[in-house]
């Protein structure tokens, strides 16, 4: 395999899967859902997922991937004992990322809308109620997020094109340094806010009472989000992966610097929501788009270039924690094509994209003036979400614990696993009983509780 195709380095290799697992799902999705489900403990029950559930997955999906160095399909196949049917596995990346691009592309384009916001310095002087009319005026518009929608595809796309060394390894390299800084700069800001340790007792001070069995149903979904586990996402970068990378080693440290992306917004959100009185850490979606606005407004109203800067900086820091994210959900699915079905890099890459925009436009115009065409009672955003976060991801990752617990010989993940014996892997028992037996009971409890089959 030509070099280009590989990723060149380990680090790059880290941060590029560091750069898909970090995204909306950590700076939006999670202080929504630490916000709805009590703070603190469900902070708690959540890394018990992550290091029990979703990490173990993580480095499944990376053995499978790197041991097949070359698409989803063929490493499938590779590793599958002569079980061949299994290499239709490789559409699961191909559907999925489709549609997971086409959601989530459309609040990757409300990012921009609100960086540009920012930098425009449209925020200043106005009241929560203002914020909130400028939220539901610009997602029910039907022009303007579908212009931030192209746009966004378009810089995927590029990205994308570019190749695996050239594009997505220097994007992550550039990128995630960068968003850390803008991080720590953030946070450090927030726990200076009036009230601030109401903000951090909220977020590491747990009140078990507040915990019931959908706390944990959304630990363990936001688990599975967080690091893009379940639809063979990581599967497709793994088969970048130089054959000296320790993938358990690796898995841990992505899901650590995931986990520290998401309690660093936390501690930049919390603190800031606490510090305006009113203002409640459990007001859902829009904490990020309404409430923050406001927030960065008032904490810093005397202070008009501070919170000029602090704004332009955090919508900053979500287009790029979302471009990570979305340029290895365009590659899964152009994978496929360049690999399996010998088409260019940017051929694959544009028909994707094209794609996606024509479904994006459907989920954003599913915010106003289609949102009435429901399928299953949901718009087409709902309806995608649904597809992706409780159908796809539960059963691929079911269906990969099975593959890699029960199909593919144990010789060959220890092999994989150790690089052919020559790294130790001590965690190696624990990580096969969790994958044989835990991860599967645990995701088909989640999965048959979501689609309501189980009331718990
Ligand atoms: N993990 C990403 C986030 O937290 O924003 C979202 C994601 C990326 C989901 C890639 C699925 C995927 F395949």
């Amino acid at each position: 395999m030509n070099d280009q195709n590989n990723f060149a380095g380990k680090i790059g290799a880290i941060l590029a899967t560091a750069g898909s697992a970090v995204g909306l799902g950590n700076i939006w999705r999670f202080p929504t859902e630490a916000g709805a489900n009590g703070g603190a403990a469900f902070l708690l029950i959540y890394i018990s997922f992550m290091l029990l559930l979703a990490t173990p997955i993580m480095i499944a999906e990376f053995t499978i991937g790197r041991h097949g160095q070359s698409d989803v399909m063929h490493a499938f196949e590779s590793m599958s004992n002569g079980k061949k049917d299994w290499r239709y596995m490789g559409y699961l990346p191909v559907i999925a990322g489709i549609l997971v691009l086409s959601y989530y592309a459309v609040v990757a384009g409300w990012t921009l809308e609100y960086a540009f916001r920012a930098g425009i310095n449209d925020f200043i002087g106005k009241t929560q109620e203002e914020f909130t009319q400028d939220f539901i005026a610009f997602s029910s518009n039907p022009l303007k997020p579908l212009t931030w929608l192209f746009l966004i595809l378009a810089l995927t796309f590029g990205i994308v094109a570019l190749g695996v060394q050239k594009g997505i390894e220097r994007g992550a390299k550039i990128m995630m340094p960068t968003l850390f800084v803008f991080l720590a700069i953030l946070a450090i800001c927030s726990l200076t806010l009036p009230n601030a340790s109401l903000g951090l007792n909220f977020l590491f001070k747990p009140d078990f009472s507040k915990v019931n069995s959908s706390t944990i149903l959304s630990a363990m979904g936001q688990s599975f989000f967080t690091l893009s586990v379940g639809i063979c996402c990581l599967c497709t970068y793994a088969c970048y992966f130089r054959k000296d990378v320790n993938l358990i080693k690796d898995g841990f440290k992505v899901a650590a610097i995931d986990t520290l992306v998401a309690i660093m917004s936390g501690v930049i959100i919390f603190p800031a929501v606490y510090s305006i009185p009113g203002l409640s850490p459990d007001a859902g979606p829009s904490l990020v788009f309404i409430t923050l606005p406001n927030v960065f407004q008032e904490v810093f109203s005397g202070l008009p270039v501070i919170a000029y800067l602090f704004s332009l900086m955090f919508y900053l820091l979500l287009v790029m924690a979302a471009l990570t994210s979305s340029i290895s959900m365009l590659e899964m699915s152009a994978a496929y094509f360049h690999k399996e079905k010998g088409m260019s890099r940017p051929k694959a890459a544009l028909i994707m994209s094209l794609i996606c925009l024509v479904l994006g436009a459907a989920c954003s115009l599913s915010f106003g003036i289609w949102q009435d065409i429901t399928i299953f009672g949901m718009g087409f955003f709902d309806l995608f979400d649904f597809l992706v976060a409780k159908l796809l991801m539960p059963i691929g990752g079911l269906l990969i614990c099975i593959y890699l617990g029960w199909i593919v010989d144990n010789k060959d993940v220890y092999d994989e696993l150790t690089n052919n014996g020559t790294i130790a892997q001590p965690l190696y028992p624990y990580f096969r009983f969790i994958i044989r037996y835990f991860a599967p009971i645990c995701i088909a409890m989640i999965f048959i509780t979501e689609i309501g089959l189980l009331k718990i």
